[in-house]
């Protein structure tokens, strides 16, 4: 897993994905600085949509009870059929269940078995690699058949900065990490970048089979799956559609194994029925609260809570608390257009966690209004009787205004002259 840099809506914002190449981040930004929350949809919800923008993907059921599962399976009628734990979390193969069942991926002929199977999947935790410890509880499994791979290859859809819109990339070389294929053979990465307007030419599409490695009728069939996904990646705003592996059968067939689709949040307002599917059990309850109000909560193992506004704040404010001795208990940033409302929620948010024995607040005033920031800080003070020391370092629009709401308030803030004042009143604030 490797940390991707991205600039989003002039924030800055790191995501954990599995297909990007990996920047030069220490591992203590890479865990802290996830601040986004993408949507992330389950295999059979992905599967779903690609179903309905006429992709190839294997035939399946989804199933919420044991019985369930044993109809679907006698319906799917196949020769063979695998049975899939529903969780968002990676490395399900070789999970294990709270109820003793080893791995949440299983093959079988017999529908029967599934029916068993499915009974000491459902109800039940799942523990991977990537899940917390007590795992997962995993609440659907797909039924889905189980089909020959004869060859596999990579293939994925995604929007370029260098090309100014989305990108065809594939490779020969499937179901490995697309990573390492393009470390040691860059000869087999092949690109074509998609003009938004014409959308992918039959040409492109056919050359991209080509070299993918489709021949004869299957050129077609692969040129035919290249220019229905596009017209997924354009139907649900994605920023990503990755297919890992896009193989052949035995039977001359092309199918979309598996799939990891990226959206853009930006256009939620306009994929509602996607971004419904969200599911945030597996989501950190706090993040989910959080982004409620419209703020990036994030939570790390120190004792001082940093309310800050912006990613790159928050970096500063962190590794200057630490410079200090002290350690950060989580951060959360506000954004940009500012509410007292807020304010006030994120100092919710921030006291609710045990750890937390001191706040420090960094907010420089830009966009921001530093006495609508005062305003909520005071209100909040007030009525959540606040019981750990409170420094406040405000900068910018309004600051002296907002500087005497803090002093007129009476409350025991510790006003702070700039970032590193603030960071040593804090620290030295627990040390008492
Ligand atoms: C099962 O996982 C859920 C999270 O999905 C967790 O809240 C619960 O404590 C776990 N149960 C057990 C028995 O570990």
């Amino acid at each position: 897993t490797h940390c991707t840099v991205c600039w989003c809506g002039g924030i800055l914002t790191l995501t954990l994905t599995h297909s990007a190449s990996p920047p030069s981040l220490s591992p203590l930004q890479c865990t802290w600085l996830s601040p986004r929350r993408w949507l992330n949809l389950q295999e059979y919800q992905s599967k779903k949509l690609m179903q309905e923008s006429g992709v190839a993907v294997q035939r399946f059921y989804v199933a919420d009870t044991a019985s369930e599962a044993l109809e679907a399976a006698k319906r799917l009628n196949a020769k063979e059929i695998v049975l899939k734990a529903q969780i968002l979390a990676g490395g399900r193969g070789k999970g294990v269940f709270d109820s003793g069942l080893k791995g949440g991926v299983h093959l079988t002929k017999d529908p029967a078995v599934v029916g068993e199977l499915a009974n000491k999947m459902l109800g039940f935790n799942l523990t991977t690699k990537q899940t917390p410890k007590e795992g997962v509880k995993v609440k659907t499994v797909m039924v889905a058949e189980a089909l020959d791979i004869t060859r596999e290859t990579y293939f994925a859809i995604l929007m370029d900065r260098s090309c100014n819109g989305p990108v065809m990339v594939g490779s020969p070389q499937g179901g490995m990490d697309i990573e390492e294929v393009a470390a040691s053979s860059p000869e087999l990465i092949f690109k074509e970048v998609i003009d938004i307007f014409e959308g992918v030419r039959d040409d492109q599409a056919l050359r991209m089979a080509a070299n993918l490695g489709f021949n004869g009728p299957l050129q077609r069939q692969a040129a035919d799956q290249i220019k229905r996904l596009y017209d997924l990646f354009l139907k649900v705003d994605a920023t990503q559609v990755e297919v890992n592996p896009l193989g052949e059968t035995p039977e001359g067939q092309v199918v979309c194994f598996d799939a990891k689709i990226n959206f853009d949040d930006n256009a939620e307002f306009r994929q509602k029925a996607v971004f419904a599917m969200d599911d945030m059990t597996e989501s950190d309850p706090t993040e989910t609260e959080a982004a409620k109000w419209d703020l990036k909560y994030i939570g790390l193992d120190g004792n001082i809570a940093c309310f800050v506004n912006g990613a790159g704040l928050a970096m500063a404010t962190c590794d200057i608390i630490d410079l200090h001795g002290g350690k950060p208990a989580n951060f959360l940033d506000l954004g940009g257009g500012v509410k007292e409302r807020q304010v006030y929620e994120a100092f919710k948010l921030l006291t609710a966690d045990p750890k937390v024995e001191a706040i420090l607040v960094n907010i420089f005033g830009g966009i921001v209004n530093c006495a609508i920031i005062a305003n909520g800080i005071t209100k909040a003070c007030r009525e959540l009787e606040l019981k750990v020391p409170l420094v406040v370092r405000l900068e910018g629009t309004n600051v002296h205004e907002a500087k005497r709401i803090l002093t007129e308030s009476g409350l025991p803030i510790t006003a702070a002259e700039n970032l590193d004042d603030a960071a040593k009143k804090a620290v030295a604030a627990i040390k008492k």
